[in-house]
């Protein structure tokens, strides 16, 4: 069996096989903390909503913190700030810790193997991820899982470079942050992340335009019907937006170089897989290629793809680690992508937490 697990800044999904699928299982990293009150509760009870009582308080978690927070005229708190535990929030460890078991559920045998994806160290912020990786694997081994944490970068390798062993040059473009591993025969040869990500194009949009980060995000997720890079109305969120990928693209790609001339990569081509929330624009992937074909890289890349379904890559390189950890063959079946099969099936179905419990 084994499983995945990514804890991510905005989205904490696990990954599983379902007879020849792979099925993700998909929460909000948030949370919403309200008085209780005989009124809140039924409220919630009869919208069905993910909450536990805890203190004389309710905390609404997952997505349904999103939604109630407008009703409830307050904002929705978050965890993780920048790819880890937020140092600024004292509820998150516990908050992490029901999020993460409503999404993983109870292991199907005792130290079944999970793999779980975390970030690697920035290169531009004062933070160190060993705390944040140490936590997660002790909550899932509470869980009685058999836990292991690889790269998300490598977890990106693993879910979209099958077809060429294993080797490649994966990024993971997320909410708070963006990984990057550049992998040989998957095994890591470079790793490192950059303090840039979904959230700081949102903050940048904001303090520009003014607009609330809540706006600006939902304008960045829904807005780019006509694609990253085409013609936007002078002056609009939409053309500011494009500023700040476009700023965030270069300063990847400017600290990749950078990266690559301190290591002495292996001499073959190395293609390179894109996932992560943010990188789901149309437009994202022509815009990317462009500029890394540009900055004449260290290293040769043959061809340049994205993730059929960016959010759950990560999750999914993470089931691959894991099925290998537990010497099932990767190539048979949904959630495979052994080396010179393709990347097997790109997606599989999503659930939420209380489709899961039923
Ligand atoms: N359709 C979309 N267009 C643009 N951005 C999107 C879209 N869907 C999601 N995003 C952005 O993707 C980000 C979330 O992606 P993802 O789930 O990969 O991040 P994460 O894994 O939670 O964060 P991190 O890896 O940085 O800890 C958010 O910034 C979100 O706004
Ligand atoms: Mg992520």
């Amino acid at each position: 069996m084994a499983k995945g697990l990514d804890v991510g800044t905005m989205n904490i999904i696990c990954s599983e096989r379902e007879d020849e699928d792979v099925v993700f299982t998909q929460q909000r990293n948030a949370f919403l903390e309200l008085e209780s009150g005989d009124l809140t509760k039924t409220m919630l009870d009869s919208a069905n909503v993910l909450y536990i009582e805890k203190d004389g308080q309710i905390y609404v978690l997952g997505e349904d913190a999103f939604r109630f927070a407008t009703i409830f005229g307050k904002g929705a708190r978050r965890p993780m700030k920048r790819g880890i535990i937020s140092p600024e929030e004292k509820d998150a460890i516990p908050m992490i810790q029901l999020i993460v078991e409503r999404v993983l559920g109870e292991p199907n045998y005792r130290n079944e193997v999970l793999c779980i994806s975390s970030p690697a160290n920035p290169i531009d912020l004062d933070i160190n991820t060993l705390y944040h990786k140490k936590m997660m694997e002790a909550l899932a081994g509470r869980m009685h899982y058999e836990t292991s944490v690889i790269d998300e970068g490598l977890a990106v390798v693993y879910s979209e470079l099958g077809s060429s062993s294993f080797t490649g040059l994966g990024i993971s473009i997320g909410a708070g942050l963006t990984n990057v591993t550049l992998a040989y025969l998957a095994t890591p040869v470079m790793s490192f992340s950059i303090g840039r990500g979904g959230d700081w194009i949102d903050e940048q949009v904001s303090s520009t335009t003014g607009l609330s980060k809540e706006h600006v995000c939902a304008t960045k997720e829904s807005g780019f019907k006509m694609g990253l890079g085409s013609e936007v109305e002078f002056g609009s969120p939409e053309g500011a937006l494009s500023i700040y990928y476009d700023a965030l693209m270069t300063y990847l790609i400017k600290n990749l170089n950078r990266r690559l001339a301190e290591i002495t990569p292996p001499k073959v081509e190395f293609p390179v897989a894109l996932a992560g929330g943010s990188a789901t624009p149309n437009g994202f992937l022509r815009m990317f290629e462009k500029k890394l074909r540009d900055a004449k890289l260290q290293i040769d890349i043959s061809n340049v793809k994205r993730a059929k379904d960016p959010l759950y890559s990560v999750a999914r390189g993470c089931l691959i680690a894991a099925r290998t950890q537990e010497g099932e063959d990767v190539n048979s079946g949904g959630g495979g992508s052994g080396s010179g099969s393709g990347s097997g099936s790109g997606s599989g179905s999503v659930k939420t937490t209380e489709e899961k419990k039923a």
